[in-house]
């Protein structure tokens, strides 16, 4: 639970703000930080995200045998998960989640903003079959006016994915994109490294970093 403006958001999960995640969320906000340098830096804020979206999901009671032959009572993680990166942006966050989770399905889905109106265009997702049997996490690292999320989320529920099994994973957000997306679907998780200021009229967060997409992918 995370309290933004004053208000109450019991499906927001905000990193603990250690010196440690202070000082990785410095370096890739600062523009003076090299290309290489924003890749790894914003790769280890991503596992730190990930570790904490993968708490979230259920587990069921495992005992094993360990080596020196005495028993643990331990857990297994239960049910499938499916990623879902949002190209582009979301797709910087695919090589964290092969390393934390071995086994986890990928699924993309295409959703562009309008360089204009700052608005979502959808153009295609490439979704499992059994994609409403998953715990779903959806990954773009910054939660802005929550457009993208919305289509996303209202691609996945067409494909019948229930609301509670979404977890929308992303580094940085604002309060008008959390605002907009919990109250169109109050039953998902968002997990956020920081929540900032706001946005300018672009649609960009302050103070942000700029555009991730192209400082991660070397197009600025
Ligand atoms: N997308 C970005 O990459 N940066 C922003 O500030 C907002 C959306």
């Amino acid at each position: 639970m995370t309290i933004v403006n004053g208000k109450d958001y019991p499906q927001l999960h905000t990193l603990r703000m250690t010196s440690q995640l202070r000082t990785l969320m410095t370096i890739i906000r600062d523009k003076n930080t090299k290309r290489n340098d924003f890749i790894f830096y914003a790769d280890r804020i991503n596992r730190l995200l990930i570790e904490e979206g993968l708490n979230f999901l259920p587990t069921t009671e495992k005992i094993v045998t360990t080596r020196t032959g005495e028993q643990y009572k331990g857990s297994e993680f239960l049910g499938k998960i499916c990623a879902v990166p949002i190209i582009r942006s979301g797709l910087s966050m695919e090589n964290s989640i092969r390393e934390v989770a071995k086994k986890i399905r990928i699924a993309h889905i295409l959703i562009q903003r309008d360089e204009e109106t700052a608005k979502p265009i959808f153009y295609k997702s490439w979704l499992p079959e059994d994609i409403q049997d998953r715990f779903v996490l959806i990954l773009d690292p910054m939660l802005a006016t929550g457009g993208s999320a919305i289509a996303t989320i209202n691609t996945l529920k067409e494909h019948n994915v229930p609301e509670n099994k979404v977890i929308f994973i992303n580094l940085v957000s604002v309060p008008e994109g959390i605002d907009q997306v919990l109250s169109t679907f109050p039953e998902i998780k968002i997990i956020t490294a920081e929540v900032d200021q706001g946005l300018n009229e672009q649609a960009f967060i302050l103070p942000g970093l700029g555009d991730f997409g192209d400082i991660y992918f070397g197009t600025d």
